[in-house]
C-alpha cells in the first residue's frame, strides 16, 4: 500500500472532442494511404481534429467542466489545476491557467507538465502525492493534445495515427477515509528522446550564428516505440501490481493509452489476459495522447462497461520516452444523476 496520510479519490470524468471528424477515407485525398492499411495496423477508423476557434484550451475547459459536474466538487473549492500537455496552444502562459480563467476556479493554482501520452499518470501521481500529503484536497487534472496542428499531413506513416482531444479527472481526499489510488508508478528513459519527438521551432537572436530550425512536426519511428509499448507496458503493469500485492486476477478493467489496438493486444497477450478485460475506443479518436486515457475512462462508463466498484489498471507511454501505470478502485458515481 501507499504510505498516504490522506486518503484519495477520483471523483469525476470528462471529456472533451472536436466538431469535425476526419474518417481514413478522408485521409486518401491528402496522402497515399486506404482505409484497410490504416485499420488493420492500427484498428483507427477515424479521428477528431480542431478546426476554427477551437484551441486546446478551450477543449480542456470542456472536458474539466464535465468532469466537475460528475464529481458535483465546487469550482472554488479546487485547489489545484495540472493540466497534462505537450501541444498548447501558447509556450505561455500554461494551459492550465487557461482553464482556470475559463472556469473560474479562482482559488486554483495552476500548472502545465509535459509527458507526452504518459501525461495523465504522471498528472494523477502529482495530483496523489498533494492530496495524500494533505497540501491539497481537490485537484482538476486535464490531459489535451492537439496533433492534427503539429503533424506532417503528408506524412502517411504518421498523420493517420493521431487525433484531437480533452479529457479531465477530478481527484480529491476522500470523504468516507477509502483510499482509491492504490499505487501509482511513473518512468522515462531519456536516451530513447529522438525516436519520438517534435522539434520546437526557434530561431536564433539575429547578433548570433543563426541556427537551422527542424520542421515542426511528428518525427517517429514507428517500430521502436511499438516495440517499447510491448515490452515496457505489462512490466509496468506487473511491477504495479505486484507492489501492492495485487495480481491480474483483481484487475476488472484495463484502461490504457489509445494508440493502436495491435499494441493493446500484444499487452493483453504478454499479461496472459483476456483481450475483453481491455476497453477500446481508439477506432473513434485515435491516439489523443495525454487525453486518452481520461477519454477513454469516460467512455466506458458512459458505456456501462465499469463495475461499481471496480479495480482499474491505467497505463500510458509515449514520448520520452515516459511510461507509467496506475492501479485505482473507481466507486464514483455520477452526481448530474442523482438530481
Ligand atoms: C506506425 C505503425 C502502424 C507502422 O506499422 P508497420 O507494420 O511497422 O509498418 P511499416 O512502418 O513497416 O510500413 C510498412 C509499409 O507500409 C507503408 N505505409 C506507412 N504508412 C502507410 C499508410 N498510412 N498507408 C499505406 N501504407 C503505409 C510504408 O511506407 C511501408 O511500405 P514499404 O514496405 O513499401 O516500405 C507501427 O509501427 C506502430 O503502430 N508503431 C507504434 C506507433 C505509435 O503508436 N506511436 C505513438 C505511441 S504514443
Amino acid at each position: 500500500m501507499m504510505n498516504s496520510r490522506y486518503p484519495v479519490t477520483i471523483t469525476g470524468v470528462g471529456k472533451c472532442l472536436p466538431e469535425n471528424v476526419i474518417t481514413n477515407d478522408d485521409l486518401t485525398k491528402l496522402v497515399d494511404t486506404n482505409d484497410e492499411w490504416i485499420f488493420s495496423r492500427s484498428g483507427i477508423k477515424e479521428r477528431h481534429v480542431v478546426s476554427g476557434n477551437e484551441t486546446a484550451s478551450s477543449l480542456a475547459a470542456k472536458a474539466a467542466k464535465d468532469a466537475i459536474e460528475f464529481s458535483g466538487v465546487d469550482v472554488k473549492d479546487i485547489d489545484l489545476i495540472i493540466c497534462a500537455t505537450s501541444l498548447p496552444d501558447n509556450l505561455y502562459p500554461s494551459t492550465a491557467c487557461e482553464v482556470q480563467l475559463a472556469l473560474g476556479a479562482s482559488n486554483a493554482a495552476a500548472f502545465d507538465i509535459v509527458a507526452a501520452c504518459s501525461g495523465l499518470i504522471y498528472g494523477l501521481k502529482i495530483a496523489n502525492s498533494f492530496i495524500a500529503s494533505g497540501e491539497y484536497k481537490n485537484v482538476l487534472l486535464v490531459g489535451v493534445d492537439i496533433h492534427s496542428r503539429f503533424v506532417n499531413w503528408s506524412d502517411r506513416s504518421t498523420c493517420v495515427l493521431f487525433g484531437d482531444g480533452a479529457g479531465a479527472l477530478v481527484v480529491q481526499r476522500s470523504q468516507d477515509g477509502q483510499n482509491d489510488v492504490l499505487s501509482v508508478d511513473i518512468r522515462a528513459d531519456g536516451t530513447k528522446a529522438s525516436e519520438l519527438k517534435i522539434p520546437l521551432t526557434g530561431i536564433n537572436c539575429p547578433l548570433v550564428e543563426q541556427n537551422t530550425p527542424e520542421l515542426q512536426c511528428v518525427n517517429m519511428n514507428g517500430r521502436e516505440i511499438y516495440k517499447f509499448a510491448v515490452n515496457y507496458v505489462p512490466e509496468s503493469i506487473m511491477y504495479v501490481l505486484k507492489n501492492i500485492n495485487l495480481t491480474v486476477n483483481d484487475v476488472d478493467t484495463y484502461i490504457l493509452h489509445q494508440a493502436n489496438i495491435r499494441i493493446i493486444q500484444a499487452i493483453a497477450d504478454k499479461l496472459h489476459e483476456n483481450q475483453e478485460k481491455f476497453y477500446v475506443n481508439l477506432h473513434k479518436y485515435g491516439n489523443t495522447s495525454s487525453a486518452s486515457i481520461a477519454i477513454a475512462l469516460t467512455d466506458a462508463i458512459e458505456e456501462n462497461k465499469i463495475n461499481y466498484p471496480s479495480t482499474l489498471v491505467l497505463s500510458g507511454f509515449g514520448a520520452g520516452l515516459t511510461w507509467g501505470t496506475a492501479v485505482v478502485r473507481w466507486r464514483a458515481k455520477d452526481k448530474r444523476k442523482n438530481v
